[in-house]
């Protein structure tokens, strides 16, 4: 399979609205129910497209076979303040590989793009939220040399 990964335009808003879309829905059944799994059709989920879409501080690759969409990868770039050492940090917010699609390295070269752009970027590290159960995902990360850091925890109350 010929993958290519390409950095994403305003042309692409559509395939990442799509992705997003899926992405969402999938963690709302499978981990988190607070998810909005119709977030990206909201105004605040365009504008956050059309953000990420045109802002140097973030960006957007997309894996394409034979012109065609088949994951994506979505992080942005944050300011960290005087309490911590370092100034700067990615966070890969989303990141999908279309089912049909999966076991064939698309989501490690799409991790691989993400280091490249960062390192480029000069920041000093990326982070990322996982559900602990996501093991695909979680592998992944781990293979690509990401380590547990933080413990999330939630308390639901209502
Ligand atoms: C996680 C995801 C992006 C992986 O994409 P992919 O293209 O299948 O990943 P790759 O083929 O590049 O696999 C890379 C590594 O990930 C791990 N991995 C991927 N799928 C796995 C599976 N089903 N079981 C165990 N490990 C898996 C393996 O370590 C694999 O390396 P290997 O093939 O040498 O064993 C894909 O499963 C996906 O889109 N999942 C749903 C969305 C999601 O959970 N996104 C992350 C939200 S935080």
């Amino acid at each position: 399979m010929n993958i290519v990964i390409e950095k994403a335009t305003q042309a692409d808003f559509d395939a990442v609205q799509k992705f997003t879309e899926k992405l969402n829905i999938d963690i709302a059944d499978k981990y988190d129910h607070t998810v909005n799994k119709q977030f990206v059709y909201t105004d605040n989920g365009k504008k956050y497209i059309e953000k990420v879409l045109n802002n140097d501080d973030s960006v957007v690759f997309i894996a394409k076979t034979e012109g065609k969409a088949v994951g994506y990868i979505l992080a942005t770039i944050e300011k960290i303040g005087d309490f911590r050492t370092i100034h700067s940090k990615s966070e890969i917010d989303f990141l999908w590989v279309d089912e049909g699609y999966r076991g064939n390295g698309i989501g490690s070269m799409l991790m691989q793009s993400i280091q490249t752009w960062s390192k480029e970027k000069g920041v000093d590290q990326i982070t990322l939220y996982v559900d602990h159960s996501n093991i695909d995902a979680v592998t992944l990360y781990k293979k690509e040399g990401f380590i547990i850091s933080e413990l999330l925890m939630i308390k639901h109350i209502q």
